[in-house]
């Protein structure tokens, strides 16, 4: 008698000569087989592309997908190509010659099914399984899940640490809210792509424990680390670090003490030192404190390595901007100390920037000494430096050299690490890379010799779709500019946010790209409402464009995992 699980699906004698039968049962289409004495039930749809599984070959317990030959256990559905993941497989039960099919998937559970393809996927470097990883997962409401375990991949398994993937998945995952809500799991998709290929062939990482040790001294621990990172001692360093934080140290100490280090050489690595550290405390406002162990001692490879610009020749000729820095630096305590005694609102951004990008440095210096000791706060400040990293993004001539872009993108991003990193945990250690920051403007303003005029507003009217349009085509830097303006004075603000986030998403976009989108974003909600903020979009609108299009192939993987989720048949006509 059939139970009341399994639908009768065919006779067995029936299946015998056929080999194969496909069933319809309570909404699914089912592949019954007959193999080796055995009656196997999988789901008919081959889970890597959708190709009708019955059209297959089924021999030896193995039935094989003809469309890119992917194989699977007849007994489990499971397959023995990662890249083409599992399909459901059904009990069976024969019966007085009759076969019986339990429509209920062995593993009902989607949640553990995704999160284990998101660590194969991950683990394997597969980007079709990720995309479907990250679709699934997030319909089931499992974002932070997401973050979470591919930030503990991306940590464990890379000696050298801390990756641009992670960064570019901590950057979308705080931009998420900030995204158009068809392009948010895409942003996440591209962030995970990022973290297996940051991963792939690399050494694992084996941590060193903390020291059994009596010392609660927080600025003990400041001043080891400090003098560790300086003298390159990674070993020493993660375990000094390690040692703070097993210690329960407040997170500002700890953030104080990454911070310090990152700004006690010039300029680190062309910001990105501080970049990351900014992005490995972000990762943890996403995934909880209690991941502050795995994930701050991976900063410490490159931390330890990094390119310090006091050892470079343009910062040394024909201007010594270390000796004037290290004068200022010596000052800068007695200054912060000074303002704080009479801090004041401060509405001069805009005339300290032109200060920044055309004055000389000494003068530029004492001009911000000024302001530091006549109580303008220090956030004022980097957020001001950071705008003027962004204008030198706007006046950026064309005739540059095509690298010249990262030159002037760095010193805006470490710009924003800098304006980050103050208001996450203030102190006059980290303030001196207001001061670097706006040295290294200052050091760019060739690359705005000629320089490109800001667009005009022209009156027109213009949609989102005219700038992403722009992007279609190579070099229409100045049309992307123009449209972004006339969208601009017409206070179409959240489109233009909007847009470049989806010109960004649709692109096999680079580091660079993500990096800048996401400075640009936070640069300019600091500034919104006023030309500032607007100036900001225009000069990430600009570098955008300038790296777009690409080939799209991202983009063309994670449709292909939409289109699979909603049950389209990608073999067939369109
Ligand atoms: S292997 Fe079956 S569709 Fe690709």
């Amino acid at each position: 008698m059939q139970t009341t699980q399994t639908v009768a699906a065919c006779a067995l004698d029936e299946l015998k000569s056929a080999t194969c039968k496909v069933v319809s049962i309570a909404g699914k289409t089912i592949l019954v087989v007959y193999d080796d004495g055995r009656v196997f039930a999988l789901d008919n749809r081959c889970p890597h592309m959708g190709f009708p599984l019955h059209r297959g070959t089924v021999r030896d317990g193995i039935l094989t997908c003809h469309w890119h030959h992917a194989k699977f256990d007849l007994s489990s559905g499971c397959t023995l190509d990662p890249f083409a993941d599992d399909t459901p497989s059904f009990a069976v039960e024969v019966r007085d010659g009759m076969v019986y099919v339990d429509p209920r998937p062995r593993e009902p559970d989607r949640r553990i099914h995704w999160t284990r393809k998101l660590q194969e996927g991950l683990q394997q470097d597969l980007p079709l399984v990720l995309a479907k990883s990250v679709i699934g997962l997030v319909e089931l409401g499992a974002v932070e899940d997401i973050l979470t375990l591919t930030a503990e991949f991306g940590l464990t398994n890379r000696a050298a640490g801390w990756s641009t993937g992670l960064t570019i998945l901590t950057a979308m995952a705080t931009l998420l809210p900030t995204l158009a809500p068809e392009d948010r799991r895409l942003a996440l998709y591209h962030g995970l792509v990022h973290v297996a290929r940051s991963t792939a062939n690399q050494a694992p990482h084996f941590d060193l424990g903390p020291l059994a040790t009596g010392e609660t001294t927080a600025t003990r621990y400041l001043e080891w680390f400090r003098q560790f990172i300086d003298s390159r001692s990674a070993e020493a360093a993660e375990r000094t670090l390690r040692t703070a934080i097993h210690m329960n140290l407040p997170q500002d100490t700890i953030a104080t003490m990454l911070f310090a280090a990152c700004t006690d050489h010039l300029y680190l690595d062309e910001g990105h030192t501080l970049d990351f550290a900014n992005k490995a405390f972000e990762l943890l406002d996403h995934i909880g404190w209690q991941h502050a162990d795995a994930v701050l001692p991976a900063l410490l490879p490159h931390l330890v390595s990094a390119d310090r610009a006091e050892e470079r020749e343009s910062w040394r000729h024909p201007v010594d901007t270390p000796a004037l820095l290290s004068a200022a630096y010596a000052e800068l305590e007695a200054w912060i100390t000074e303002g704080t005694r009479h801090p004041q609102a401060w509405s001069g951004h805009e005339a300290l920037a032109e200060h920044i990008l055309d004055e000389e440095p000494a003068a530029m210096l004492e001009a911000m000494g000024r302001l530091i000791r006549d109580g303008v706060p220090l956030r004022e400040l980097a957020s001001t430096v950071a705008y003027a990293g962004a204008k030198r993004l706007v006046h950026f001539h064309v005739s540059n050299e095509f690298s010249d872009w990262n030159t002037v993108h760095h010193t805006f991003t470490y710009a924003n690490a800098v304006d980050q990193a103050i208001r996450r945990a203030s102190s006059p250690l980290v303030a001196r890379g207001i001061l670097d920051g706006a040295m290294s403007v200052y050091l760019e303003r060739f690359l705005n010799v000629p320089k490109q005029p800001a667009p005009r507003p022209s009156g027109r009217p213009r949609t989102a779709a005219d700038l992403l349009a722009t992007f279609d085509g190579y070099g229409h830097v100045e049309e992307a500019a123009a449209i972004v303006a006339d969208l601009l004075a017409t206070k179409h603000h959240d489109q233009v946010v909007t847009a470049l986030g989806h010109a960004l998403l649709r692109e096999d976009a680079g580091f660079h790209q993500f990096q800048i989108y996401e400075a640009g974003v936070r640069q300019y909600e600091r500034f919104a409402h006023s030309r500032l903020g607007d100036d900001v979009l225009i000069g990430v609108t600009r570098f955008l464009a300038a790296h777009s299009p690409t080939v799209r192939a991202t983009g063309q993987t994670f449709r292909t995992a939409e289109r699979l989720h909603r049950g389209e048949a990608l073999h067939a006509e369109p």
